[in-house]
């Protein structure tokens, strides 16, 4: 089966938030499961300068506002997973994010930037790219890519499947209605049954109606988007696609995390050397100046600092927290008001609270490796992925119950409790409001525990023993291509 996976970001080339770590590992897994597996990507500087062997497949000339476009295929580097890489300098080659200019406005033309990204994706599975090689099914990762489920639905010949996976419904590729004649599409495409979202042009839209199988990166998040609360006005198109729309629960790159592989952090360990743990604690006090504090519950967050993270219940709680044995070690970027907010407490709480505004890999796997419990408070979230990299290194999660924090984090209080224990499967802490009483009460919880180092000793090595790679994850991924592709190539019935 041979599958394209389409997409905005890709670790370690470009990274804004999980759905990286997503494109990098998931593809890789389903290349180990025997299919055949390829990447495409847009030609954004970091892609261009980071891909090995690139070499012109098609010179595509002039469209969407480019002069020059052409299909590149590479190799990633690490994985060598090929790669096809559209190089649009006009386009593609600036300085600034992905999505966004260095003052984080969105850039002007990110319609022609995305509509290309999806339009060669559907060239890529109509056999008219690259002589070599076609996609049997079309593998799209968000509203960057889901103009590909419209291309490949707007041409008719095409015998390809189309999944679309939706990592996070909050953004969703609003644009102009009289933009549309850019896109090149068919007019039936532009009704409300279509890419039209109130008055606007709805990429995520495109993704939810034309993909043949619609999915979201954890189960729960599944049954929340189809709800008013969790649905970003997208409800009642989710509800529509009815039993189209399933969750597959994230994996995580085991590789990647592994604390007892892991070069980053300072002393390695796994749940039979569990001291290994104590020498990071420690090393990780040292480093930030912190208070050398055996005692202390150390906290830390890694994380997006944006509304949808709930960071704000962190901060509101913080000073009885800290009065009480916290200590709390935050990295991350975002709103500027919670930057300064954070900055403010580490400026308040010296040796208690250490604050890095900023995006540092390696540092992440030192915070997550040292800490003792790991906090990922959010109002959504559609999978999280800190919150597993914690249960891996046996920094016990502290979640809101929502989305794929409630499928991957069981309270110590909802154990099934059996006489030898081997039904339990609780790993974490688990709260409910949305409210900083929540947060700290569930915090509260995990600082009494504590003082029971065995009860503690045991809940991480129920944490470190859960299975997260992505090994389940891909064989569902290639049962739902399987059942996609069964559907699509069904032979007519009574020969129409
Ligand atoms: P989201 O994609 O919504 O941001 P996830 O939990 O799925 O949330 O993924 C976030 C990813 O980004 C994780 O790999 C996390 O380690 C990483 N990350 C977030 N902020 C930082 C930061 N400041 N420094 C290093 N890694 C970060
Ligand atoms: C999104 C979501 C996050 C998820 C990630 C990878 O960024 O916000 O919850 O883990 O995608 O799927």
């Amino acid at each position: 089966m041979k599958v394209l996976h389409v997409a905005a970001e890709v670790f370690p080339l470009v990274k804004v938030g999980g759905l990286a770590d997503v494109v990098a590992a998931l593809p890789v897994a389903l290349a180990e499961q025997g299919a055949d597996v390829r990447l495409l990507l847009p030609g954004l500087p970091a892609v261009m300068d980071g891909v090995q062997h690139a070499r012109t497949i098609i010179d595509i000339g002039a469209c969407f506002g480019a002069l020059r476009v052409r299909l590149l295929l590479a190799r990633m580097p690490g994985s060598r997973l090929p790669v096809y890489v559209i190089d649009a300098p006009y386009l593609y080659r600036r300085q600034g994010g992905p999505y966004q200019d260095r003052n984080g406005d969105e850039w002007p033309d990110n319609l022609q930037r995305f509509a290309l990204l999806g339009w060669v994706a559907a060239h890529l599975a109509a056999d008219d790219a690259d002589p070599q090689w076609s996609a049997d099914v079309v593998h799209a990762h968000d509203w960057h890519a889901a103009m590909a489920c419209a291309y490949v639905a707007d041409h008719t010949p095409s015998e390809a499947a189309t999944i679309f996976t939706i990592h996070n419904l909050a953004f969703q590729g609003l644009f102009p209605l009289h933009d549309w004649p850019l896109l090149g599409l068919a007019s039936r495409l532009m009704s409300p049954a279509g890419l039209e979202f109130h008055g606007q042009l709805s990429f995520m839209k495109a993704g939810l109606k034309f993909a043949d199988r619609v999915t979201t990166v954890s189960p729960r998040y599944a049954q929340e988007i189809a709800t008013h609360e969790f649905g970003f006005g997208l409800e009642g198109v989710i509800r529509g696609r009815d039993g189209d729309v399933r969750g597959i629960l994230n994996g995580i790159d085991a590789a990647l995390w592994n604390p007892a592989t892991d070069p980053a952090i300072a002393v390695r360990y796994d749940a039979e050397r569990l001291d290994g743990k104590l020498a990071c604690r420690r090393a990780l006090q040292a480093e930030l100046g912190l208070d050398a504090d055996d005692d202390a519950l150390l906290l830390t967050v890694v994380s997006r600092l944006t509304v949808q993270k709930g960071l704000d219940l962190v901060l509101t709680a913080l000073p009885d927290l800290l009065r009480d044995g916290v200590q709390c070690v935050v990295q991350g970027t975002g709103e500027p008001a919670l930057e300064a907010a954070f900055r403010m407490a580490q400026q308040a709480h010296p040796g208690r609270v250490h604050v890095h505004i900023g995006y540092d890999e390696a540092r992440a796997h030192r915070l997550i490796a040292g800490a003792d419990v790991i906090a990922v408070p959010s109002r959504f979230e559609p999978c999280g992925l800190t919150q597993m990299y914690g249960l891996r290194y046996g920094t016990l999660p502290i979640v809101r119950r929502v989305g794929g924090l409630a499928d991957t984090v069981v309270d110590v209080a909802d154990g099934a409790g059996g006489a030898d224990g081997a039904d339990d499967l609780t790993n974490g802490f688990v709260f409910d409001a949305a409210t900083a009483a929540a947060f700290e009460h569930c915090v509260r919880r995990a600082l009494a525990l504590r003082r029971d180092p065995l009860a503690w000793q045991q809940l991480m090595r129920r944490a470190m023993a859960k299975p997260l790679s992505w090994a389940g994850p891909a064989r569902d991924y290639l049962d739902l291509y399987a059942h996609a592709l069964g559907v699509v190539r069904q032979p007519p019935v009574n020969g129409q």
